[in-house]
C-alpha cells in the first residue's frame, strides 16, 4: 500500500481556520473533557432555550444518547431565519440543472420565504409535530424546502433516493407509517426522465395493502409530463403554495426531538430507520462542515451527492445553510451532456470546495485527463472524497489532475449513523497519505478490536469501534430500539460497533478497509447481502440464493449472485436478463446484479449455513485461497462452482 505523504500545503495553512497545534489541542481538550468542549461549540447553533445539560451518553445496557437536552431550538430558524439580517440577499442554493442552459440563485431571503410557505402548505393538510413526511424528489430546490418545512412545523421527514423502486418507496412508508408524501412529476437525470409520480402513486397502493393509507401527495411540476391524479388525495405544489402566508414561526424543539429518518441497508432484514435528533445532529453536521471543508464566508461549496443519501442531508443542506454557506444543488450527472460536466459546472459557478465520491472520480479518470484539463478550475480551494475507499491512484489523480496540486483532498470517512464524519484530514493541519482517511475529528474516539473484542493498540488492523458518543450520534433505529442495540452495542459490549475493517499506522493514522459485515458498497450505495437475495427468491424461478461482493474497477464493489433454481428448471441468459429486471423492480437499478452464476447448491455447512467466505473467494476468482472447507456438507458443490465461475481472469 502506498505510504506516500503530502505534507500540509502552505497555501491551505495560511487563514486556515485550523493548523495543526490548534487540532491537537482542541482533540486533547475534546476527549479530556467532553462536557466543556461541547458545552462551548454547542453554542454554535441558536438556542430560543439555551441548554444546561451538555452530555448524557450510554453505551452500555438499554443505551441511552442525549446532547443538550434541556435546550430548546429549531433547525430551519438556525439554517435560515438567524442569518437573515446579516445575509438576506445572499445566494444560499445555487441550483445547476441536469440541462446545462438551466441554473438558479435562490438568496437566504427567498429560501425562507419558500420554506415558510411549503411550513404552511403542511399544516393546513393536517401534518403536526412529529408527523412523519416522506420526500420522493428530484435534486430540485423544492427538495431542501421539503425538508426545512418539516423542520420548521416539527414534522419528521424521510427522504428516500429517487431511484429506489415503488416497492422500496412502500417499505419505507409503512415502516414508519408516514401519510404525507412530497414529489414531483418526474425527475430528470442524464436528459432522461424519472417517472416519481407514477412511482409514488404505485408505492401508495402498496403500502394501502399493508394498512397504511396516505391522505395527501404534494406534487412538484418540474417536466410537465403525463401523470395519473387522484383528485382528493393529489395536490399541486405551485397552487398550494400560492394559497398560504409567506411567514411562518418556526416551532419550538427540544434538541432530543427527532429531525429525520433515513433508511439504510444493514447485514440483515430490512433497511432500518437510521433516526437523527434536532441539537446534536444540527451542531456537529454545522461544525464539521465549517472545520472539514475549512469553509470561509463568501466561499461557493459543492457536494455532488443526492439528498436521498445522508450526505445530502448534512453536507448540501443541513451542515451548510446552519452555516450560512452558498451550497450548490445539482440536478444532473457526471456524464452529461459530457464527461467534463463536474469541471464545467465549477468554472460556471466558480466553486472553491468540491467534494464528491471515488466511484465518480474513478469513472472520470478512465476518460482521460482531457475533458479535465480543457476546463480552467482555478476557483478550486478544497478537494473531498466519501462513500468508500479511495484507492491512491485515483486519489493522485484527483489531486494531480483535477486540482492541480494546489488542493488538499479531504477523505471523509463516516456512516449513515454517525451523522456528520468522524474521521478526516483537516485542509490546514493534517498532512495527507493517499487513500487514509487520517485521523478523528474533535471528540471522536476510534478504537480497533480484534474479533475476540481485545483492544488492539498501536499499529494494527482490527474492527473499527467508537468508544464513547459525538453529538452527531443516531439515537435509535426508528420504533425498533431493540435493533439498535443489538445491531450497534453487542457484538462488542458498551461500544459503537461500525462495521468496517481498519488499519491504524504507526502514525495513527486511520486506513479504512471496507465493511466486515454482509454490507455491500456499490457505487458509494450501501446495499445488504440479504436485501438483495431477498429481491431474487421473491422470483418464481428462484429457490435460493446468495449474495456477495468483489472488487469492481469503478464501482469499488460489484454485486455477484449465486442463484439455486428450482428442480427442474434451466438457468439461460434469458433467464439471467429477467432476474436483473426483477431486483432493479425490488429494490432499483443501484441494485443490479452485475453477475449471476446458476448453481445447483450452495455451499453449507453441516448445520446448514452458507459459507460465504468461499463465495467471496470464488466471486473474486481467488479460489487458489479456499482455506478450510473441511466442514463443508458436501464438497463437490465447490468443484462445481468453480467450473462455473463468472469472474474467470
Ligand atoms: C459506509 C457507510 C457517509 C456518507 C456516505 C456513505 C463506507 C464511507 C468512507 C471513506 C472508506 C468509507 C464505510 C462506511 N465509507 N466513507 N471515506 N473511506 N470507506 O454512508 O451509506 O451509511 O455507508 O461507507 O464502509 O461504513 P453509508
Amino acid at each position: 500500500m502506498s505510504e506516500k505523504v503530502h505534507p500540509v500545503l502552505a497555501s491551505a495553512k495560511k487563514n486556515a481556520l485550523i493548523d495543526n497545534d490548534t487540532y491537537q489541542s482542541w482533540y486533547k481538550q475534546s476527549i479530556k473533557d467532553p462536557e466543556k468542549f461541547w458545552a462551548k461549540h454547542g453554542k454554535r447553533i441558536d438556542w430560543f432555550k439555551p441548554f444546561t445539560k451538555v452530555k448524557n451518553t450510554s453505551f452500555q445496557g438499554k443505551v441511552a444518547i442525549k446532547w443538550f437536552e434541556d435546550g430548546v431550538t429549531n433547525v430551519s430558524y438556525n439554517c435560515i431565519d438567524r442569518h437573515l439580517k446579516k445575509r438576506g440577499d445572499q445566494v444560499a442554493i445555487i441550483w445547476e440543472g441536469d440541462n446545462p442552459y438551466l441554473d438558479k440563485k435562490i438568496t437566504y431571503n427567498e429560501l425562507y420565504e419558500q420554506v415558510c410557505r411549503l411550513a404552511n402548505v403542511l399544516k393546513k393538510h393536517g401534518v403536526k409535530k412529529g408527523d412523519r413526511v416522506t420526500i420522493y424528489m428530484p435534486m430540485i430546490p423544492e427538495a431542501s424546502y421539503a425538508m426545512l418545512a418539516c423542520t420548521r412545523i416539527g414534522a419528521i421527514h424521510s427522504v428516500v433516493f429517487g431511484g429506489f423502486s415503488p416497492d422500496a418507496l412502500a417499505g419505507r412508508i409503512v415502516d414508519c407509517e408516514s401519510t404525507f408524501v412530497i414529489t414531483a412529476d418526474e425527475g430528470v437525470r442524464g436528459g432522461k426522465p424519472i417517472p416519481l409520480k407514477d412511482n409514488t402513486d404505485k408505492a401508495i397502493d402498496i403500502a394501502a395493502r399493508h394498512h397504511v393509507r396516505v391522505k395527501n401527495v404534494l406534487v412538484v411540476r418540474r417536466t410537465g409530463g403525463k401523470t395519473g391524479w387522484a383528485a382528493n388525495r393529489d395536490l399541486w405544489y405551485h397552487e398550494e403554495t400560492l394559497s398560504v402566508k409567506p411567514e411562518c414561526k418556526p416551532e419550538r424543539m427540544k434538541a432530543e426531538d427527532p429531525l429525520f429518518i433515513l433508511y439504510t441497508s444493514g447485514s440483515t432484514g430490512k433497511p432500518k430507520g437510521v433516526l437523527h435528533t434536532t441539537g446534536g445532529y444540527l451542531v456537529y453536521a454545522a461544525m464539521t462542515h465549517q472545520y472539514v471543508f475549512d469553509y470561509h464566508d463568501g466561499d461557493i461549496y459543492w457536494c455532488t451527492a443526492d439528498v436521498g443519501w445522508v450526505t445530502g442531508h448534512s453536507y448540501i443542506v443541513y451542515g451548510p445553510l446552519a452555516n450560512g454557506a452558498t451550497t450548490l444543488m445539482f440536478e444532473g450527472v457526471p456524464n452529461y451532456p459530457s464527461v467534463s460536466r463536474f469541471w464545467e459546472v465549477i468554472d460556471k459557478h466558480k466553486v472553491n470546495i468540491f467534494y464528491t465520491a471515488p466511484t465518480a472520480i474513478r469513472a472520470l479518470m478512465s476518460a482521460g485527463n482531457d475533458p479535465v484539463t480543457k476546463t480552467s478550475r482555478k476557483s478550486l480551494r478544497i478537494l473531498g472524497s466519501v462513500g468508500e475507499p479511495i484507492n491512491p491512484e485515483a486519489w493522485e489523480w484527483y489531486y494531480q489532475v483535477v486540482g492541480d496540486k494546489r488542493s488538499p483532498i479531504v477523505d471523509t470517512w463516516w456512516q449513515t449513523e454517525t451523522g456528520g464524519i468522524l474521521i478526516t484530514p483537516l485542509p490546514g493541519a493534517t498532512a495527507l497519505k493517499p487513500g487514509s482517511a487520517t485521523r478523528p475529528f474533535f471528540g471522536v474516539q476510534p478504537q480497533l478490536v480484534d474479533n475476540e473484542g481485545n483492544v488492539l493498540d498501536g499499529a494494527a488492523d482490527g474492527n473499527l469501534c467508537i468508544t464513547d458518543s459525538w453529538p452527531g450520534q443516531m439515537r435509535t433505529v426508528y420504533g425498533d430500539h431493540k435493533r439498535f442495540i443489538e445491531t450497534y452495542f453487542s457484538t462488542y459490549k458498551g461500544k459503537y460497533f461500525t462495521g468496517d475493517g481498519c488499519r491504524r499506522d504507526k502514525d495513527g493514522y486511520y486506513w479504512i478497509t471496507g465493511r466486515v459485515d454482509d454490507v455491500l458498497n456499490v457505487s458509494g450505495h450501501r446495499m445488504g447481502t440479504a436485501e438483495v437475495e431477498s429481491a431474487l427468491v421473491s422470483h418464481d424461478t428462484v429457490s435460493e440464493a446468495a449474495v456477495v461482493g468483489y472488487p469492481h474497477d469503478l464501482k469499488g464493489q460489484g454485486i455477484y449472485c449465486y442463484v439455486t433454481l428450482m428442480a427442474g428448471l434451466e438457468g439461460t441468459d434469458a433467464l439471467r436478463k429477467d432476474l436483473v429486471a426483477h431486483v432493479r423492480k425490488e429494490i432499483g437499478p443501484i441494485a443490479s446484479p452485475d453477475k449471476i452464476q446458476f448453481s445447483p447448491g450452495l455451499p453449507k455447512t453441516r448445520s446448514g449455513k452458507i459459507m460465504r467466505r468461499i463465495l467471496r473467494k470464488i466471486a473474486e476468482d481467488d479460489f487458489g485461497a479456499l482455506g478450510d472447507t473441511s466442514t463443508l456438507a458436501d464438497p463437490a458443490v465447490v468443484d462445481d462452482l468453480i467450473a462455473n465461475r463468472q469472474n474467470k481472469k
